[in-house]
């Protein structure tokens, strides 16, 4: 097994006082990106996405997508929405998705916050969210925080989850007190095709903490 000694010493950082309700701090491109005009037509397509019928499932930070590309073909009564902040990813995955998916460059906390209509998603699954080593991204960029909660509260339709995996111990702990107040749910269908971080874990043998929940 190979841990990374850099996780017995993880912290959160404090929630950011200063936090408009408009704004995500040090969001991608910043979080009035989409209201730029060359960004309009993105915004429209995410829009069209999510506004036609059925139920919308999203998976933030996808990586190489390999997972929601089979969640998508393994479950096409749902819409997948992927949200990932690498475009290089996003151009690799977009090619390959069927009509129930779609991926977008795009900050999950910008998304969650502004742009996704109130009680829409059925589930958000955040698969090994970055834990950004360097206090000073962590700061700004950590994606699980009490306002990104607030803003997936307000997004999911009734009986909607969010499903976590990570293999740093004190982020799990971290995450579990952001829901401490909403209740423990079973964990939504898997597929079989695991997404890369959970295969390095499987194959070093690393720990891994889980949880789903409902508001
Ligand atoms: C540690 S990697 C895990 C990737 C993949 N989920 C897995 O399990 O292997 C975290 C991923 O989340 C993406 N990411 C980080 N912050 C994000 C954000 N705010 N919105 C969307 N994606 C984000 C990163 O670019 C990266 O691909």
């Amino acid at each position: 097994m190979v841990e990374d000694p850099r996780k017995q010493t993880w912290r959160a950082p404090q929630p950011a006082e200063t936090e408009a309700r408009t704004g995500v701090r040090g969001a991608l491109g910043g979080s009035r990106l989409f209201d730029q005009p060359q960004y309009r037509a993105e915004a429209e397509a995410f829009r069209a996405f999510v506004d036609a019928p059925g139920p919308l499932a999203v998976e933030v930070g996808f990586d190489h997508g390999m997972r929601l590309l089979d969640l998508a073909r393994t479950q096409p009564e749902v819409r997948w929405l992927g949200l990932e902040v690498r475009e290089a990813r996003v151009l690799d995955v977009a090619p390959h998705c069927p009509p129930n998916c779609h991926v977008w460059r795009a900050d999950a906390r910008t998304v969650f916050r502004g742009l996704m209509p109130a009680a829409r998603v059925s589930r958000v699954d955040v698969l090994f969210p970055t834990p950004w080593w360097d206090e000073r991204k962590r700061d700004k960029r950590l994606l699980l925080t009490p306002a990104f909660v607030a803003d997936v509260a307000r997004t999911l339709a009734p009986g909607g989850v969010l499903h976590v995996a990570t293999d740093v111990g004190a982020y799990f702990e971290h995450v579990s007190e952001l829901f401490a107040t909403w209740h423990p749910a079973p964990p939504p269908p898997m597929g079989t095709v695991l997404s890369r971080r959970e295969r390095v874990c499987a194959r070093d043998g690393l720990p891994v903490w889980r949880g789903t929940w409902t508001p």
